[in-house]
């Protein structure tokens, strides 16, 4: 696809869905599923940064997702544990800056670890953003932003009237990073699942009935396509 004559979003944000379907087609177990969304998301990382995006968000576990069973969840963690330690080979190799949002001291402490060093090591870097939402939650990241907001104002005294959207804004887990331009979700469903709430109330919204572990640098070629016959608009006229 020709991407010369496109404008490239700035910021795209994915909600990598339908590991699961990807698995039960093949009847192979839904860790084998995740396991082909994580080779998935290495590639996609490579590509977003190669196709130079400044940011690209991905949602890939919400605080909703601890009621899967155990032994998901477990075998999802695994993969954390494993692909952590790749993303920072491919990050630093593509000149990526790693960022996390969502509330990491839910995770064993090992994974925390790995989530300071994938952060820590490759900060320098000045290329394409990579923004992991773990243990996210669009709602919990409001909260947490209020409280932060309370605090802050309690201990410095500061009037609530010159709370803004800007400044509120700034306690979120995605303070300094632009509201995504393009949301793409992949597997098919017509719903947010607690993603991005705040950022995401201007963006285009692209859904793709590709599962996620099938996802490639073409698909996303696409969706940037789409996004590109939009009109976007703010609520204003033209
Ligand atoms: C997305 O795939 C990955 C996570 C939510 C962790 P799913 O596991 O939701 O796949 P489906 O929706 O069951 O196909
Ligand atoms: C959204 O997918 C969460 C992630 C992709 C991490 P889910 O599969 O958990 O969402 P629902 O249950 O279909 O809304
Ligand atoms: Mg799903």
């Amino acid at each position: 696809m020709d991407l010369e004559n496109m404008t490239l979003p700035r910021h795209v944000a994915v909600i990598l869905d339908g590991n699961g379907r990807w698995a039960a087609r093949r009847g192979v177990p839904r860790a084998m599923g995740h396991k082909a969304g994580c080779e998935t998301l290495e590639k996609m990382v490579e590509a977003a940064a190669r196709m130079g995006l400044e940011y690209f968000t991905v949602y890939g576990f919400s605080t909703e997702n601890w009621k899967r069973s155990e032994e998901e969840v477990g075998a999802l963690m695994n993969l954390f544990r494993y692909y952590m330690v790749r993303i920072i080979k491919i990050a630093n190799d593509n000149n990526v800056r790693v960022r996390m949002i969502g509330e990491k001291n839910r995770f064993a402490p090992d994974i925390i670890a790995g989530i300071d060093r994938m952060v820590e090591s490759t900060k320098n870097n000045t290329g394409l953003t990579f923004v992991v939402a773990i243990n996210y939650g669009g709602r919990d990241e409001i909260v947490r932003a209020a409280r932060k907001l309370v605090q802050d104002y309690r201990a410095n005294g500061l009037d609530v009237s010159n709370i803004t959207e800007a400044s509120f804004a700034g306690y979120l887990d995605t303070a300094d990073i632009p509201d995504p331009d393009l949301m793409i979700r992949t597997s098919g469903e017509l719903r947010l699942s607690n993603y991005l709430l705040w950022q995401l109330a201007y963006t285009e919204l692209y859904v793709t009935d590709c599962l996620w572990p099938d996802f490639n640098q073409e698909e996303l070629e696409k969706a940037i396509a789409a996004y590109n016959q939009r009109e976007r608009r703010f609520g204003g006229r033209k």
